[in-house]
């Protein structure tokens, strides 16, 4: 018998086409607009997931809306109306700061809450705002702001238990960002009643709270503004005693893979972390570092993956694979060199790209628009770019954040139009700033 949709299926490429994860690529929602969501907060409603974030578009750190949008896959999402939006002559006008909101569903009242960091422009007021609504986007009314027990709270974050109240917990930096606070909400989660716990001159913020085995696992990054630094995971028993030492959740120097916890979503028996990628020079390019947190050493770290997806019915991750070509066996032009160095993959990168100097690698593709990583090392304070170019096609510019000192290296990805076969992939051609150095490249089928 002839299968009736045999010449369709032909003209698709064979690949398994699962919808993926790329931390650091600009992601889009539905309509193909950049998602504008930072300092996230996960909420999920039977199949659905709801996102709340800072967006940022006008590239301003004073507050314009808190977005929400929804999904059943974690990759796919599609904005709704705004939950939150400013209110001039209160703490939460156009000229204040609105960030990390984070929404629960509070069971007694039938009602969700949000509950946000709430400042004045120049992070002096440190409150914690709250707003409800009978739907999970809203529009929310914003209730009040106020130091909560009369202390300062800036980055925060909210956890709700699964005892049967639904005990729901502030976790906040507070008192000049020197200690860091649990206090318990009253049964409306409208307020705090009850400081549990602090970690005195722990300078922690950005709080998350993942419940593993009975046992209460805190992620929180240090004290650097924008920038990036080693974020650290403790574990205690209930929310009351002393939490473990800090300790990584990632090799320190890659600091967080250059971003900032924001929220940590339980998978299965692992986790997920959704941290920002910060750019304060442009804060709505600010990109979105997601990323599996893995158990299975036995303590919480973070899996470094270009291009991954999850499976929410099994809830396991499963990170691509790709194939690796070393810039150094490329074809180096101009002023480029050839560094060598054990940090390297291969002992060796491409050096004093841009300005005069390139590189062209010669990869396999399938036809199709694929994920391509750049691994390299930029020791400025500064980012790098680079241009990229598919066999003397157009430029596209990817950015490269600095990676510290020494030879750290992170990757970037891009996604590039490859035909099926042989291709040429040109960096940094024609660009008059130089790149960072470029280690290898990873091509991936997966899209
Ligand atoms: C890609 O090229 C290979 C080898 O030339 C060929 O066998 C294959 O059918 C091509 N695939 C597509 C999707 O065109
Ligand atoms: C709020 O204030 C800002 C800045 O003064 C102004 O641009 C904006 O129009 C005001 N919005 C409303 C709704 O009044
Ligand atoms: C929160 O509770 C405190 C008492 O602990 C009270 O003084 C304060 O007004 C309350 N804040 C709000 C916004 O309800
Ligand atoms: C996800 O996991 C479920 C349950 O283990 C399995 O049936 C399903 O095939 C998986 N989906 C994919 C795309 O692998
Ligand atoms: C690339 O980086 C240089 C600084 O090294 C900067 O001046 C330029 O604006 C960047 N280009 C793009 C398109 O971001």
């Amino acid at each position: 018998m002839r299968f009736p949709f045999l010449s369709t299926l032909a003209a698709i490429p064979l690949v398994a086409q699962a919808a993926v994860i790329v931390p650091g690529a600009t992601w889009t929602d539905t309509s193909g607009n950049v998602i504008q969501a930072h300092g996230a907060g996960i909420l999920k409603v039977g199949p659905t997931f709801y996102w709340h974030g800072e967006d940022k578009a006008a590239n301003s750190g004073l507050f314009s809306a808190v977005s929400c949008y929804t999904s059943t896959d974690l990759v796919s999402w599609t904005r709704q109306i705004n939950a939150l939006t400013p209110i001039n002559g209160t703490m939460i006008s156009t000229s204040n700061i609105v960030e990390r909101p984070k929404v629960v569903f509070n069971k007694a009242n039938s009602e969700y809450v949000m509950w946000f960091h709430s400042d004045t422009s120049n992070y002096g007021a440190a409150m914690v705002g709250v707003a409800t609504a009978k739907t999970p986007c809203g529009p929310y009314t914003y209730k009040a702001s106020w130091n909560p027990l009369g202390a300062q709270s800036r980055d925060m974050g909210i956890f709700v238990d699964d005892d049967a109240a639904q005990t729901a917990y502030l976790l906040y930096a507070s008192d000049n960002n020197q200690n860091f606070k649990i206090s318990k909400l009253d049964a409306n989660y409208h307020n705090v009643t009850t400081q549990i716990n602090v970690i005195t001159a722990s300078t922690l913020e950005s709080p998350g709270i993942v419940k593993r085995n009975g046992q209460y696992y805190l992620f929180a990054s240090h004290t650097s503004g924008w920038d990036p630094n080693p974020n650290r995971w403790f574990v205690a028993s209930s929310l009351s005693s002393a939490f473990s030492a800090q300790q990584d959740i990632a090799p320190e120097a890659v600091r967080t893979y250059f971003s900032q916890n924001a929220f940590d979503l339980p998978l299965g028996t692992n986790a997920i972390y959704m941290g920002d990628r910060w750019r304060p020079s442009l804060l709505g390019s600010s990109r979105y570092i997601w990323l599996p947190m893995s158990w299975a050493s036995g303590s919480p770290q973070l899996v470094w993956a270009d291009v991954w997806s999850v499976n929410l019915t099994a809830g396991t991750y499963s990170v691509a694979t790709g194939t690796t070509y070393e810039a150094e066996n490329g074809v180096v032009s101009g002023s480029a060199t050839i560094p060598a160095d054990p940090s390297w993959s291969g002992g060796k990168a491409v050096g004093f790209l841009g300005n005069g100097g390139s590189v062209s690698i010669t990869v396999q593709g399938i036809g199709a628009a694929q994920w391509v990583s750049l691994y390299y090392a930029n020791g400025d304070s500064t980012w790098r770019n680079t241009t990229v170019s598919v066999n003397g096609g157009a430029s596209v510019v990817v950015d490269q954040p600095n990676t510290g000192g020494g030879h750290v290296i992170l990757s970037v990805p891009v996604k590039l139009n490859l035909k099926n076969g042989s291709n040429t992939i040109t960096f940094s051609a024609g660009q008059t700033n130089y790149a960072a150095d470029l280690d290898k490249i990873i091509v991936y089928t997966a899209s």
